[in-house]
C-alpha cells in the first residue's frame, strides 16, 4: 500500500524492502532516539487500510559518540 499500485505504482519497491533494514539499522547504531517530553511513543492508530498514527512522531536523536568522531 505505501508504494501504490497498478500502472503507476512505485517501481522503486523491491529496491526499497532491501535497502530500507539498512537505513533504518545505520539510524539506530549511529544516533541515541528519545521522545522529545521522555514519555512512551504514543502508538494509536487510525481505522484506515494505511493505519496511520494519529499522533505523528516526533523524536529527539544525539548523535551517538562514535557517529561524532565519524561526522567530525
Ligand atoms: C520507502 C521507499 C519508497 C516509498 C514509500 C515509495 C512510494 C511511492 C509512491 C506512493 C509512488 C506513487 C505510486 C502511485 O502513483 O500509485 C511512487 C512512485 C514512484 N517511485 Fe517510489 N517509493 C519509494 C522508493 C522508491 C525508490 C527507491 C525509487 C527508485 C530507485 C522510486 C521510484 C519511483 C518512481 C520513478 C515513481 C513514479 C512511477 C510512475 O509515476 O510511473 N521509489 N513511489
Amino acid at each position: 500500500m505505501p508504494f501504490g499500485w497498478g500502472r503507476r505504482g512505485c517501481p522503486g519497491e523491491a529496491m526499497a524492502f532491501r535497502v530500507i533494514n539498512l537505513v533504518m539499522g545505520q539510524l539506530l547504531q549511529c544516533f541515541e532516539l528519545s521522545t522529545i517530553d521522555g514519555k512512551d511513543v504514543e502508538m494509536t492508530e487510525t481505522a484506515a487500510t494505511l493505519m496511520l498514527k494519529i499522533t505523528p512522531l516526533q523524536l529527539m536523536c544525539k548523535a551517538r559518540p562514535h557517529t561524532r568522531n565519524l561526522l567530525a
